[in-house]
C-alpha cells in the first residue's frame, strides 16, 4: 500500500505550490509520486469541477452542491487515487474530506454527521494518513486570489466559519492534521510540512 497525503486549507493558503515543492521532493527521493486535486483529477470530476466553480452565482443549491462535490470525489477516489495506492505510490491530494466538512457544513451550513456519512460512501472509507492544514487569516488568504471562482465570490463571513471549521477538525483529529501556519513564506511553510510527512511516511 502507498502514502496518501491531503493539503487542506482556507482559499490563498499555497496549497498548490507546497502540493508540487512536496511531490518534487518525494520524487527526488526516488518514491513513485501521483499529484492530483479535488474537485478534479479525472475527467469526469474535472467536468463536475466546471459546473462547480465557473458557473453563475447561486446557480447550484447547498444540498446539490454537496453530492456534486461527493459524485466528484467517488469518481476520483476509485479511478486515481486508489489504483495508485495499490500500485504503492504516494498520493499528493490538493483538497478532499474535510474541504466538503468544512465549506458545506461549516460553511454552507449542511449538517456534519451527514456529511461524514457521504464522505465515507463516497471515498469507500478511505482516509487520508496524513493532512497538512495550512492556516490562513482568512482577508490575507483572499488577498491573494487573481481569478475569483463562484467559491472564491462568497461572502468573507462564509469564509471565516470555514477557517475556523477546518480548525475545529483539526482539534478533532490530531494524530492525522498537522496545522502548519501558511502565513509565512513559501519556504518556511515547505521546511515544515516535509517535516511533517517525513516524520509519518515509511
Ligand atoms: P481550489 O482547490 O482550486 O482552491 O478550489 C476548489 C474550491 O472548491 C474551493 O473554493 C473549495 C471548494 N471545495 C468545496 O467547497 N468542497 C469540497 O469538497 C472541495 C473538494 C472543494
Amino acid at each position: 500500500m502507498g502514502f496518501f497525503i491531503t493539503l487542506e486549507g482556507p482559499e490563498g493558503c499555497g496549497k498548490t505550490t507546497q502540493a508540487k515543492l512536496l511531490a518534487d521532493a518525494l520524487e527526488a527521493q526516488g518514491r513513485k509520486v501521483k499529484l492530483t486535486r479535488e474537485p478534479g483529477g479525472d475527467p469526469v470530476s474535472e467536468d463536475i469541477r466546471a459546473i462547480l466553480l465557473n458557473g453563475p452565482d447561486h446557480s447550484v443549491v447547498d444540498r446539490a452542491e454537496v453530492f456534486l462535490y461527493l459524485a466528484a470525489r467517488a469518481q476520483h477516489t476509485e479511478r486515481v487515487i486508489r489504483p495508485a495506492l495499490d500500485e504503492g505510490a504516494v498520493v499528493i491530494c490538493a483538497r478532499f474530506t474535510d474541504s466538503t466538512l468544512a465549506y458545506q457544513g461549516y460553511g454552507s451550513g449542511l449538517d456534519l454527521d451527514d456529511i461524514r456519512t457521504m464522505n465515507a460512501f463516497a471515498t469507500g472509507h478511505l482516509a487520508p494518513d496524513i493532512t497538512l492544514l495550512l492556516d490562513i487569516d482568512v482577508p490575507i488568504g483572499l488577498a491573494r486570489q487573481k481569478d475569483w471562482n463562484r467559491m472564491e465570490r462568497k461572502a468573507i463571513e462564509y469564509h471565516e466559519r470555514v477557517r475556523q471549521g477546518f480548525l475545529s477538525e483539526a482539534g478533532l483529529y490530531p494524530e492525522r492534521i498537522v496545522m502548519v501556519d501558511a502565513s509565512r513564506d513559501i519556504k518556511a511553510v515547505y521546511a515544515d510540512v516535509m517535516a511533517a510527512v517525513m516524520e509519518k511516511i515509511r
